[in-house]
């Protein structure tokens, strides 16, 4: 099921993802994204997620043609040289691989609660608008076993380009709930009849599911993260850059926790907060 072509120009439309790569919004309105680099494309072929073309400099074709043998649908393999790809994309690369996937429709909650091996192990993510860190911290997410990312209706998309490039494909083994993206056949016990289901609704689902949903805030001193219980079901939340978590969410957790620092520091990255939350979930449940 392979084709290989050699290219010069991005003309042809099934090119038009690769030329318009400082566009990924648009990217995820067509239900796909462009995967950069060796390693990120090498893992997006041997993921389950359907691949639709790759674009590589001829000498990585062999080392490729194994992992793109062995997959079922159609991909077209374009073959360009690193400048010329440059020159096309209008970016500088390190190794001019890239591929376009598509995304995936959102994980069953349902599926996740039941399928699931216990203690679950849930993040959600809240107004968090950096892809970059978005994509480090799904990374972490993996590195430390989470079932599912739940992303919030005003957080940026796991998919777009920086954020799969950030999570060096890790994002491509971690089922993700996207609430934007929540359509109708996905109904809440807690509230059945909706069309728009939002990051507070979702956790009170959790909630009323015995999963103790706790709110990642730098501005609390009623709980320390040594203090807290991780070792049950639990959903760890996390805030923006800007702001942290929106009041809404906060008050849909359960408890707010923090990571004790100095007062002339205001608070972490977010990727490197869940990092440190993720470290203390696996010790406390003695997977360290
Ligand atoms: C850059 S911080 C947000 C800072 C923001 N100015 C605020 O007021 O929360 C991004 C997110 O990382 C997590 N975080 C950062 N530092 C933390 C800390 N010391 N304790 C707990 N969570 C932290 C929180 O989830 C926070 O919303």
């Amino acid at each position: 099921m392979l084709r290989v072509e050699k290219i010069s120009t991005f003309d042809s439309p099934e090119l038009q993802p690769y030329a318009t790569m400082r566009r990924p919004a648009e990217h995820e309105r067509q239900g796909i994204f462009v995967a950069e680099g060796t390693k990120v494309v090498q893992r997006l072929l041997e993921s389950r997620y359907p691949v639709v073309s790759v674009v590589l400099p001829d000498k990585w074709l062999d080392d490729f043609r194994p992992l793109l043998e062995a997959r079922t649908e159609p991909i077209t393999v374009y073959l360009a040289d690193k400048k010329l790809l440059e020159t096309l994309t209008g970016f500088s690369m390190f190794q001019g691989v890239l591929a376009v996937g598509k995304i995936p429709p959102p994980a069953s909650l349902d599926e996740i609660l039941s399928k699931n091996q216990k203690p679950l192990l849930l993040v959600a993510v809240d107004a968090l608008t950096n892809a970059e860190n978005l994509g480090a911290l799904v990374r972490n997410c993996v590195a430390f076993g989470v079932q599912a990312l739940i992303v919030g209706e005003t957080s940026s998309s796991p998919f777009l380009r920086r954020a799969v490039r950030n999570s060096m494909g890790t994002i491509f083994q971690l089922p993700v709930i996207e609430m934007a993206k929540l359509g109708l056949r996905h109904r809440f016990k807690t509230k059945p009849h909706t069309t728009q289901l939002t990051l507070a609704e979702c956790l009170k689902e959790l909630r009323a599911h015995g999963i103790r949903c706790i709110a990642a805030h730098p501005h609390t001193d009623k709980k320390f993260l040594s203090q807290a219980d991780l070792s049950g079901d639990c959903c760890l939340v996390f805030g923006s850059e800007g702001d942290g978590i929106s009041p809404a969410v906060l008050a849909a957790c359960d408890e707010a926790v923090a990571i004790p620092m100095p007062p002339t520091v205001d608070s972490l990255n977010v990727g490197a907060a869940a990092a440190v939350f993720l470290y203390e979930v696996a010790r406390q449940r003695k997977k360290t």
